[in-house]
């Protein structure tokens, strides 16, 4: 597995896929926050995970204009074998001590296992923040590994899906063929 693709036994070819532009993902980013700012939670800080939560994070910046910090997890070791357990490949020790008493709002692209959002969660927690709120572009309707720890504040999904295989436009090799797939569905 090379680093940065998502881990093993989750894609299946036969999967059915969606693709999404990055106009879709716009959209739906916008609408997201405009749902956290309906909610009356108001963050200080927004915590992208990376890699997918990048560009939604940088989005969702645009309409609540808060500062963006980035954490990694990774489901491989240091020698590119798939482990069981995330571990946290960057996670900035100054970012956790700016996080004790800040509101954060966590966002990532996909809610698909739930485990990676849980363990971000937690380990966010541990840190002391006065609120955590959590926005994914899309959530998949599966039985889930992890769970929400209920002293979230807030969840928000933009879409929520089947259980399909999502494109997303960071991952195209070829942007108009993408679009054009994402088009045709
Ligand atoms: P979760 O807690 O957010 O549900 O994530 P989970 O650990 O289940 O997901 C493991 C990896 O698989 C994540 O990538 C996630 O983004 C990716 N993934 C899950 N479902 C899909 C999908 O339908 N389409 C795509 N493109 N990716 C999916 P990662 O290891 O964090 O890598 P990345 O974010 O750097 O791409
Ligand atoms: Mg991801």
């Amino acid at each position: 597995m090379e680093k940065g693709q998502a881990a093993p036994g989750l894609y299946n070819p036969s999967m059915e896929k969606y693709h999404f532009t990055y106009q879709n993902i716009h959209k739906t980013a916008k609408s997201m926050a405009d749902r956290v700012k309906a909610s009356g939670f108001d963050p200080d800080v927004i915590v992208a995970i990376g890699s997918g939560g990048f560009i939604p994070a940088r989005i969702i910046r645009t309409y609540l204009g808060k500062p963006i910090l980035a954490v990694g997890i990774a489901y491989y070791d240091a020698h590119d074998k798939p482990t069981e357990v995330p571990r946290k490949v960057q996670w900035i020790e100054e970012a956790e001590r700016k996080l004790s008493g800040k509101k954060i709002l966590l966002i990532d692209e996909v809610d698909d296992s739930r485990a990676t959002l849980e363990y971000c969660i937690r380990e966010l927690m541990s840190h002391h923040p006065a609120g955590i709120a959590v926005a994914v572009l899309h959530n998949k309707d599966k039985p889930k590994k992890g769970s929400i720890p209920e002293e979230v504040a807030l969840y928000i999904a933009g879409e929520e899906l089947p259980d399909v295989w999502i494109v997303y436009p960071w991952d195209a090799q070829d942007i108009d063929a993408h679009d054009a797939a994402a088009k045709s569905r």
